[in-house]
């Protein structure tokens, strides 16, 4: 059994250190959207260069996904300036505060990092990035077949970190949600989720 720290009134949406209770609405649709894209876009990955057959069709439904990644990874960012996140309960240890705030600072990084390298890959190989049939990207990196190489290896190798921290976001979720049950898992969960908690706390 924990105890539930999050300071929390009917009326107020901030505790008395001006940290919100949740994340707003914009961050939470946004999370979620991410996620399923983030993950859809690491099995395209794969399934492209796995498979010759749907390669070119796969490739077509990368790049755009992966550059509105991108866009809404800006819209993100400056939503989590601006707004701040929930403080974690205080009876979770340092370490685990600190390894929390880090991983998600690196999913940031990665949600920036990869489209880039990505658009890198596909400027440096000399091909555009099409967004839809006639609509391309300039390139942001000179043709060149040792930019190809590192590009190419640097994108292959942080979308398998991006899986591997994925992982364990989901495992540390997972673990607030059935395990502790201290209210971290609703602080991103749609409204009504969020109040069954509340009151199922009182
Ligand atoms: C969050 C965004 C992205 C994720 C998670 C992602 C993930 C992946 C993964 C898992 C692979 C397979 C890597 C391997 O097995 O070596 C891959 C390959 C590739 N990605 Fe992405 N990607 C993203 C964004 C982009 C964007 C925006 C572009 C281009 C505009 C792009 C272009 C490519 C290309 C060209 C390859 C194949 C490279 C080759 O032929 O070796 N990616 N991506
Ligand atoms: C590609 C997949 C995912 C990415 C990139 C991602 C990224 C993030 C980031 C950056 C945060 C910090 C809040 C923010 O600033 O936006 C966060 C929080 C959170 N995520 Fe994810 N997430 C992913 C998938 C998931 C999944 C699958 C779950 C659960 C099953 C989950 C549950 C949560 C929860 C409960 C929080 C709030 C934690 C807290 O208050 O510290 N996420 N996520």
């Amino acid at each position: 059994m924990t105890t539930e720290t999050r300071t929390v009134t009917k009326t107020s949406q901030a505790n008395e250190a001006g940290q919100p209770e949740r994340f707003n609405l914009l961050a939470r649709l946004l999370h979620w959207t991410m996620a399923a894209a983030i993950i859809a876009m690491l099995f395209i990955g794969v399934a492209m260069m796995t498979s010759l057959t749907w390669r070119p069709e796969l490739l077509d439904l990368h790049q755009p996904l992966g550059i509105a990644i991108l866009l809404l990874a800006i819209v993100r960012l400056v939503n989590r300036l601006r707004h701040g996140a929930p403080a974690l309960p205080a009876d979770i240890p340092r370490w685990q505060v600190i390894s929390a705030k880090a991983s998600h600072w690196v999913l940031y990084a990665l949600m920036f990092s990869l489209p880039l390298l990505g658009w890198g890959v596909r400027s440096a190989g000399g091909w555009p990035v099409t967004m839809l049939p006639g609509v391309t990207l300039p390139p942001i990196a000179p043709t060149h077949p040792v930019w190809y190489a590192v590009l190419r290896d640097a994108h292959g190798l942080l979308a398998w970190l991006l899986f591997a921290v994925v992982l364990m976001h989901l495992c540390a979720a997972l673990m607030h949600a059935w395990v502790r049950r201290d209210g971290v898992f609703s602080t991103m969960t749609p409204g009504g989720l969020y109040h069954r908690y509340r009151r199922n706390r009182k």
